[in-house]
Order: structure tokens, then C-alpha cells, then sequence
């Protein structure tokens, strides 16, 4: 039907004879019997002449023929790749018809993101989306590619499977051959991969696709793709190599060049300096400590364990209203309070301003005056502070004051998603509990199965040795038990972790002890990975990173919805097809299954008006 993509035409085709095909993107009438027709393709867009349009609306499916000619010079189009050329005297034959479109398909207008779900063939047209798709396509080969040429294998791993321990909610499929009884949706390929270990493959990967049942974001959905991989024989440094490099091959598939260096920071240091364990290194404001400086303070609110603060290089300027909002917002994050010090220099020094730094700076805080020249200059000194700078302070306990000053460093600082450049940063050395629940029982900071940092295997065993015997635990001392878990980030979004594996039965047994995880319960959950160990289990490591938001941050997109050809919408539903559905009586039936209280529908469409953007998404659950 076709000689040529639209897209592709320009001055070397001038005198060709061609024929295109796509669809209708604009048409404009020139009298009575010339009209442009713009037809689009996956390529682009060209110019077509036609004697008359009448009958041609947008989105009409055309083959258009006729002969490439050069554009008069003050009708060229720079805008448009093929803006040089058109495509004149032009036959046209309409292969199908198009209802009139409910919006415009021009990669310019603002449509609701419900309606463009609902419509995502047309959505699908837009350069932008059809663009996002093929990096899409592109970051998967690199990816294979890369792996591929160190040996991986891919083995694909089943999807109807018992429940995984990656921590969300399980989507569950009920059993018709076994009523009453449920296969989960894996939440990730875990536990096949860690089996593909003990079987030997060696090495293993698979582009995977993974169910969570968890609150949608910007940077999540229902279902979504990882690159997964394991290891034999291998340690976390080895792995974080193999992934540095498929990373790296799809960075330069997409943007022509290597990304810089993945520097390695333990995650102690990321709380430190950034307040978070995904930092986003594309800027400065690290936080600083301060703690020192106030050992012996009579300021009240800065009789904490940390005192710690940053600087924001020329954010004097900022107002006295923004700065309430701040502060405001930093309580809401959790901290008792913000102190700010605007830096200035000489006299006449306003209302609870002081002059510090030998008289060189002049400090304006509503809490100067609660502090002693030397804290004050300290302060400015320790920070690096210059006049027009403003700087921030949060007292607290080490963690919470650089929790909050981690977010206000990203609310002060953070450049837009495509802004910036790429700046990935591998956070090792995760601790290996979270936390302790309620009951003093600690929370896995990955799965269950995450080797402890050789130098904490003793603490462990210590720690389980007093657990069993029902003796009371140190706390703090477990919560500083390292693992030998690791995570990928890019820009401040969380991209992949992974770890070491426990592959001895003692460690494994001192982790379930610690977990509570009681032996006929570890069997009922785990058995079948714990059996397999029984049978000569290699050492083991691996990885697995999001495939959706690598992409989505390789094509400077907010959401990964972006970079899905079919994404659910806010409310986790799909308006395109109206999943999820209502079974049949006969369906249900079938399963033996009842529905105790229908859910109402409304409820939905509510949800999908908020909106949520990168930025959310502190507390991520970690798996
Ligand atoms: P984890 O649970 O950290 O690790 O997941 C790895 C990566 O998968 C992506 N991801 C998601 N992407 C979109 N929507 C979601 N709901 C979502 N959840 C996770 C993220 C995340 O970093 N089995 C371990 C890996 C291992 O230890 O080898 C695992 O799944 O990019």
C-alpha cells in the first residue's frame, strides 16, 4: 500500500512519486478546491495537497499518492521535519472512516488523564507517547543485550504462584480445581530466582513483570516490569558491576552518551548527608551537622541529641511568608520546629538581628537572641554561609533532623524531572531492620532472606541467641545490624535493590528467630526454598530495578503512566476496558466464591480526579 513513511520525506525525494498512509491530523481549506492535509504516521507528519477536502475529517485513515515537491519558501515549515517538502497534486483514497476524536491529537493539548486512558489508541498517537514507547522498547534490548553478552540466561518464572514475600498486598487469583484455595500474583520472581541458583542455571535474569497490590503513585502501579537477576558465586559488588553496566548500555541507547560515575555511599551516609536513603545527587544543600556547636547551649530547643542544618547559597531573598510555610510544612514532616537564619552583612541590623563572624556577617533569626555569638558564628562558619544565604536548622534526633531537612532539601532545591542530568548513586550497607513493631519484634528492612554485613553476623547470633531464650534485646543494637543489601537511585527515585543471600541454614534459622517466624510457620511460608537449601545451595547475590522508571526518567517523564502503553488509572482502575470487572453468577459459582459486600462505583471515579507527582514518594515500602 505504501512506498514511504510520512515522516521520512524531505529534499531528496523531490520529484518522487510516492504513496503514504495514516491518518487525518489537520486539514485546512484554501478556497474552493485546494486544501493541506496533514497525515500522520509513526514517523511524523507530512504536509499533503489536495484539489479538495470536503469529505476528509481528522483521524480519517488515508493512502494518499502523489509526487514530492519542494515547498514555496515562505510556506516551508521549520517546525516539521518534512516542513521543506509536501506532497502535491495528491490523490486520496479513504481506507476508514473516524468518529469525531474526543480530543485533539496534536501532542499540545492538556487532556484528562481518565479520558486519555479511556482512549489510550488515540492517546497512543500522540508523538510524545509513541515516542516514550519506542525508548521503551529500546531500554528492554540494551538491557538484554548487555546481560546477554555477560551470560545471563533468562528463564521466565511462573505467574500463578504461591504468596511471595516482597511485603505489599497480594493480588490473588482463586482456584477452580482446588476451591477455596487461592494462587497469588508474584509480587516478584524471588524465590524461583534464588531456586534457579540451586538448580544451577548460574546465571539468571528474566524482564519480569511484578504484581503488587499497593497504593498507586507517580512512580507505581499494579503491575510493572523489572529487570531481574541472580547471581552463583558471586558478591554484592559483582552484581552492582553487571547492573551498572545494563544500566549503563540503555542510558546510552537513549541518550547517545555514558552515564558518569555510579558512586557508592553507604546508607548511613545517605541519612547523613541527604536525609534520605534515595538521594537525588543532582544538587548541592547537603545537610550538615551541628550538634557540637550547641553542646553546652542554653537554648532550650536545642538541647537535642542533633542539631543539623543547610544552607541554600543566595535563598536569603525568600519571603517571610514562604519561610512560615516552610516551617509549617517541616511540623508537618515531623519536627518540632524550623529555625532559619537570613545572612546579611553590615549595620543597621533590624529587629533580633545580631552580627557574628567578627562583625563580618549579620545574622536576622527570631531565634538569635536564645543564642551565643560564638554558636551563631559557629554556625556560619561550619555551613560555608555568605551574605544573601539563608540557612536552615532542625533539632531533633539524628535521624528525624535529617529526615526533615532531607525534605525541605528536595522542596528547596529539586530541579525538574528532565532537568539536571542523570546522577545515579548505589546506597549500600542498608541496615537489616527497619524497625521494631509494637511488640518489639524487628520489621526486615528487605526480605527475609538478606544477608547480615559480615561484621554483624556476630551481633546477630548474639541477638536471636537472647530472643530464644526469651531474654530482653538492645534495640538500638539491632537497628545498627548492616545487611548486605544495596539499592540503585536515580535523581531521588528508588530505581532497583537488591542483596546478598542468606545461604546458610544457621543465619537463616538466627533471622527467623529474630522475625519471630516460629519453624512450622517459616516451613508453611518458605518451605519450599528451605528444603531446596537442604541440597547444596551456592552462595548467592542479585538485583532487580524498575524498567518502568528507568524509562520514565530517561524520557524526562513525571509518571511512570508515561512510558505504559495500557497504565491503570489513579484509582488502580483500567477505564479503557473497565477492569475491574464483575464476574458472572455462574463464574462465581464455578469458583465457590461469594461477594460479602459490593464495592460502589462512584468511589472510584472520586479517586481518579487527585493527582500525585515524583515527589511523593517518601515511605516507600521496601521489599
Ligand atoms: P523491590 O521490591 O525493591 O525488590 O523492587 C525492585 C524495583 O522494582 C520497582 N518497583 C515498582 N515499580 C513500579 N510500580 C511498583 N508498584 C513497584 N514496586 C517496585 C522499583 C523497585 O526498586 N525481589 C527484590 C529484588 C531482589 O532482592 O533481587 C525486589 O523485588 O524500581
Amino acid at each position: 500500500m505504501r512506498t514511504d513513511y510520512c515522516g521520512r520525506l524531505g529534499r531528496a525525494d523531490i520529484g518522487r512519486e510516492v504513496t503514504v498512509c495514516g491518518w487525518v491530523s489537520r486539514r485546512r481549506e484554501h478556497g474552493e478546491h485546494l486544501a493541506f492535509v496533514d497525515v500522520r504516521d509513526r514517523t511524523g507528519i507530512v504536509q499533503c495537497v489536495v484539489d479538495h477536502a470536503h469529505d476528509l475529517r481528522p483521524e480519517y485513515v488515508l493512502a494518499v499518492t502523489g509526487t514530492v515537491r519542494e515547498r514555496p519558501a515562505d510556506t516551508a515549515n521549520p517546525e516539521l521535519a518534512t516542513g521543506e517538502v509536501e506532497i502535491g497534486n495528491a490523490t486520496v483514497d479513504v481506507l476508514s472512516r473516524s468518529a469525531p476524536p474526543p480530543f485533539r491529537i496534536d501532542g499540545r493539548t492538556e487532556v484528562d488523564e481518565t479520558l486519555r486512558i479511556r482512549h489510550r489508541y488515540l492517546d497512543l498517537r500522540n508523538p510524545r507517547m509513541h515516542a516514550n514507547l519506542v525508548k521503551r522498547a529500546r531500554v528492554n534490548s540494551a538491557i538484554r543485550r548487555s546481560v546477554e553478552a555477560a551470560e545471563f540466561i533468562e528463564v521466565e518464572t511462573p505467574t500463578l504462584v504461591a504468596s511471595t514475600p516482597e511485603g505489599a498486598r497480594d493480588f490473588v487469583v482463586p482456584s477452580r480445581l482446588h476451591r477455596g484455595r487461592f494462587y497469588a500474583l508474584p509480587q516478584s520472581p524471588q524465590l524461583f530466582k534464588q531456586l534457579c541458583m540451586v538448580g544451577g542455571i548460574d546465571r539468571y535474569y528474566q524482564i519480569a513483570r511484578c504484581l503488587r497490590d499497593e497504593d498507586l503513585r507517580a512512580d507505581r502501579q499494579f503491575e510493572f516490569t523489572q529487570l531481574d537477576l541472580e547471581m552463583s558465586f558471586a558478591d554484592g559488588p559483582q552484581v552492582r558491576a553487571v547492573i551498572s553496566e545494563a544500566v549503563a548500555q540503555a542510558v546510552q541507547e537513549i541518550t547517545g552518551a555514558r552515564p558518569g560515575a555510579m558512586p557508592e555511599i553507604t546508607w548511613r551516609e545517605a541519612i547523613d548527608r541527604y536525609g534520605t536513603d534515595k538521594p537525588d545527587l543532582r544538587f548541592g544543600l547537603e545537610i550538615v551537622e551541628l550538634s557540637d556547636l550547641f553542646a553546652d547551649t542554653g537554648f532550650n530547643a536545642f538541647k537535642a541529641p542533633a542539631v543539623r542544618g543547610i544552607r541554600v547559597p543566595g535563598g536569603g531573598g525568600i519571603s517571610r511568608n514562604a519561610v512560615d510555610d516552610l516551617t509549617a510544612q517541616c511540623r508537618r514532616w515531623g519536627a518540632p520546629g524550623l529555625v532559619w537564619m537570613r545572612v546579611g552583612t553590615g549595620a543597621p541590623l533590624p529587629d533580633g538581628a545580631r552580627s557574628a563572624a567578627a562583625g563580618r556577617l549579620a545574622v536576622t533569626s527570631p531565634v538569635a537572641k536564645f543564642m551565643s555569638d560564638a554558636e551563631v558564628s559557629g554556625v556560619l562558619e561550619r555551613l560555608g554561609a555568605e551574605p544573601g544565604d539563608m540557612c536552615y536548622l532542625v533539632a531533633d534526633t539524628w535521624r528525624r533532623a535529617s529526615g526533615v531537612l532531607g525534605l525541605l532539601r528536595l522542596e528547596l532545591g529539586r530541579p525538574p524531572v528532565n532537568e539536571g542530568g542523570l546522577c545515579f548513586v548505589w546506597v549500600t550497607d542498608f541496615p537489616l531492620f527497619e524497625d521494631l513493631s509494637a511488640d518489639g519484634v524487628p520489621i526486615p528492612a528487605h526480605h527475609p532472606f538478606t544477608m547480615p554485613h559480615p561484621d554483624d553476623l556476630e551481633a546477630v547470633a548474639a541477638a536471636a541467641q537472647r530472643m530464644t531464650r526469651g531474654e530482653d534485646v538492645d534495640a538500638d543494637a539491632l537497628l545498627s545490624v548492616r545487611s548486605q543489601a544495596y539499592d540503585l537511585v536515580l535523581n531521588g527515585w528508588e530505581l532497583g535493590s537488591g542483596s546478598v543471600r542468606i545461604h546458610r541454614s544457621d543465619v537463616q534459622q538466627q533471622i527467623f528467630d529474630l522475625l519471630g517466624i516460629d519453624p512450622a510457620a517459616a516451613q508453611e511460608r518458605f518451605g519450599f526454598l528451605l528444603d531446596a537449601f537442604r541440597f547444596g545451595a551456592p552462595p548467592h547475590a542479585g538485583f532487580a530495578f524498575g524498567i518502568d522508571r528507568l524509562t520514565a526518567l530517561l524520557c524526562g517523564e513525571e509518571n511512570i503512566r508515561e512510558v505504559i502503553a495500557f497504565p491503570k488509572s489513579q484509582s488502580g482502575a483500567d477505564p479503557l476496558t473497565n477492569a475491574p470487572s464483575r464476574i458472572s453468577a455462574a463464574q462465581l459459582e464455578e469458583l465457590g466464591l461469594a461477594v460479602v459486600a459490593p464495592d460502589d462505583e462512584q468511589h472510584h471515579e472520586h479517586h481518579d480526579a487527585s493527582s500525585s507527582t515524583a515527589a511523593d514518594t517518601s515511605g516507600e515500602e521496601r521489599s
